[in-house]
């Protein structure tokens, strides 16, 4: 950090930072996988907004979208290295480094929006955040794509035709599991790898959000999507800790604020962007939709959670116990 470390010394704290030049300026390099026009994406672009807002131009928040700098198998490690001093990746791809975060991958553990809300914003979101400081990762929020939905080459509307198929997961015990109990193989493999994957038939069916079914285009290469909203996505967001601790206190409240401000935000306009590209799919292709019934969400649910108690001791009892309360 030695460039950087230069930056701030105490006098800096209070500058009219307009007149302060571009020499002296703070870059946040922030890295993810998914589109620009998923709600990862333009949250990113929407916190960068803010922090420049905020700061008067004093921090710079660097956007790389795509996959452009790392994949999502990489990332974390370009975070420990301060290669980039930020990054969103999904909470599954998490939990290898913090098995807790195996909890919001539970299928239907969410049974609604306000159970997530309220586990997100909560206690829960706080000790799963607070978890990854021994890992030197200060976890800033949690961000929400959505439920994830599935897709694949023939109609999956009960959990006995996940049998035979081969499931494109991201990396997290709980989704192999999830699929596996059922019958059916998987494959963990990095996010810009799934349409190859797909389009090559290595793989037959995956489970994501509507937001990256659509602008991967993942739906062009499925012939049945199935809306179970069986599972959720959503993102720890991460700096890398030293980076943090350096940044001047007041940068640090502003950029916390920013951070807040989008975590609200991307509530509602993940769900917005989540509705906006199932009607684009609707519109411009001819994949064959199969929307689970109450009933039939009921009965997926009373299968797939026969899988928790394999994980309950993983997570604790604590944290489940936690959830347990928020479901009631
Ligand atoms: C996936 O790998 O399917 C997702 O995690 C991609 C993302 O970051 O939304």
């Amino acid at each position: 950090f030695i460039a950087f470390q230069s930056l701030f010394s105490k006098e800096d704290v209070g500058k009219d930072y307009e007149q302060v030049g571009m020499k002296d300026q703070i870059i946040i390099k922030f890295s993810h996988v998914v589109a620009e026009n998923t709600p990862k994406g333009l949250a990113a672009v929407h916190f960068a907004k803010l922090v420049d807002d905020y700061t008067n131009h004093r921090v710079k928040v660097e956007v790389f979208p795509n996959q452009s700098l790392y994949g999502d198998q990489e990332e974390i490690k370009a975070l420990l290295e301060n290669k980039v001093q930020m990054i969103a990746p999904s909470t599954s791809t998490l939990t290898d480094l913090s098995p807790k975060w195996l909890l919001l991958d539970l299928p239907y553990i969410f049974p609604n929006r306000d159970a997530l809300k309220e586990a997100l914003y909560g206690e829960v979101g706080e000790e799963l955040l607070h978890d990854l400081e021994r890992n030197h990762i200060k976890g800033m929020a949690l961000w929400t794509n959505h439920f994830k939905q599935i897709t694949s080459n023939t109609p999956i509307h009960t959990t006995t035709d996940f049998e035979g198929k081969t499931f494109r997961i991201m990396p997290s015990k709980v989704l192999k599991e999830q699929f596996e109990h059922f019958g059916a193989s998987t494959l963990m493999l990095q996010f810009n790898e799934t349409f190859t994957n797909l389009e090559q038939h290595k793989t037959d069916s995956q489970e994501n959000t509507i937001s990256n079914i659509y602008s991967k285009k993942l739906y062009r290469l499925q012939n049945y999507l199935t809306i179970s909203n069986h599972g959720f996505l959503g993102y720890g967001v991460l700096m890398n800790q030293q980076f943090w601790d350096e940044l001047p206190p007041d940068i640090q409240v502003q950029i916390q604020r920013a951070m807040q401000e989008t975590t609200e935000w991307l509530w509602t306009k993940s769900d917005e962007m989540n509705r906006q590209s199932l009607l684009e799919i609707e519109r411009s292709s001819s994949i064959s939709m199969y929307k689970l019934s109450p009933a039939e969400k009921k009965q997926w649910m009373n299968e797939m959670t026969v899988i928790y108690p394999k994980f309950e001791p993983i997570i604790g009892a604590e944290l489940m116990n936690k959830m347990k309360v928020i479901r009631e």
